[in-house]
């Protein structure tokens, strides 16, 4: 059953005097039969980025699509900043500052990168009294954020995003993602998985360029290396449960993939660093 309302939130291993960016508790969820989650807690601390594994099914998408309002959970709740909200739809996560870029990128092929950006979004200025769009004004604004904040280069800006290579769509994804003005959480589902390593590569960059104080990311992936490399925390989910949460600097590979195939099932003697800060 989850708390009331007003319930005092948990703030154990928070920020110096503030509660973590996000903390969803005892998350369950089922489809028909299948109890795809069951009593999941995940906390996300503010300029945090925290890695989330498990094998196919185990509830990963599922647990992202609770935060963004894509499904309903069963039971539990989110509180973000301390507060308790409720997430009824897609537009309730991204009004809240939470937004998700998914593997199938919803991006409009004969749209130019900054037509997407700012797609549903776009910048208007006034001509004579009447609201026009700035569309000078969203290409200049659209091309800053790929180039200088995600050091992504396309060519010619004004090209229809279908000819543009994965990578670089997932850049125009995320630049979409950022441009949302109260942008906290970003979750990247699988970031990596249909992109070559070169790409790949590039994208790793671009999400450790992402990195700063006031966000919080959660990044989704079975490649493990890149989890290692990026990750502050690394939260393992198994058949739908919380198997273990680890700070990356205190694991090992081996102890990962272990909680992932269930050898290790030791949640309870971690369970201080499901909401630890992470120490340097
Ligand atoms: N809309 C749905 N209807 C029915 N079952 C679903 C639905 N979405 C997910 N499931 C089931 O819930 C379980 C968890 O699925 P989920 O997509 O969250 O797994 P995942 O960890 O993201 O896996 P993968 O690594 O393969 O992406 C799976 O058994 C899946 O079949
Ligand atoms: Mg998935």
């Amino acid at each position: 059953m989850s708390a009331p309302v007003n319930a005092p939130v948990s703030v154990a291993g928070g920020a110096p005097g503030g509660a973590p960016l996000l903390q969803m508790q005892r998350i369950s969820k089922h489809f028909g039969g299948l109890q795809a989650l069951k009593d999941v807690d995940l906390t996300l601390q503010a300029g945090e980025l925290l890695g989330i594994v498990g094998d196919n099914g185990a509830g990963k998408s599922t647990l992202i699509k609770v935060l963004t309002g894509v499904y309903p959970p069963d039971g539990g709740g989110i509180v973000l900043n301390g507060e308790r909200v409720r997430i009824p739809n897609r537009r309730a996560s991204i009004d809240l500052g939470i937004d998700a870029v998914y593997q199938n990128l919803a991006l409009v092929d004969y749209l130019t990168a900054p037509q997407n950006v700012y797609l549903g979004n776009e910048i208007k200025r006034s001509v004579l009294g009447i609201p026009v769009l700035d569309n000078a004004g969203m290409r200049k604004k659209a091309a800053a954020i790929l180039n200088d904040r995600l050091g992504v280069a396309l060519g010619d800006i004004d090209q229809h995003t279908f000819n543009l290579s994965g990578g670089q769509r997932q850049a125009v994804a995320i630049a979409r993602a950022l441009i949302q003005e109260k942008g906290r959480i970003l979750i990247l589902d699988e970031p990596t998985a249909a992109l070559g390593p070169e790409e790949s590569r590039r994208m790793l960059e671009v999400v450790q360029r992402l990195k700063r104080k006031e966000m919080g990311i959660i990044m989704i992936s079975h490649q493990l290396e890149h989890v290692f490399e990026l990750a502050d925390r690394i939260m393992v989910l198994r058949r739908g449960r919380l198997a273990g949460v680890r700070s990356t600097a205190h694991t090992t590979r081996q102890e990962i993939l272990g909680l992932i195939v269930g050898s290790i099932a030791d949640y309870e003697a971690d369970a201080g660093a499901a909401g630890a800060a992470v120490t340097p």
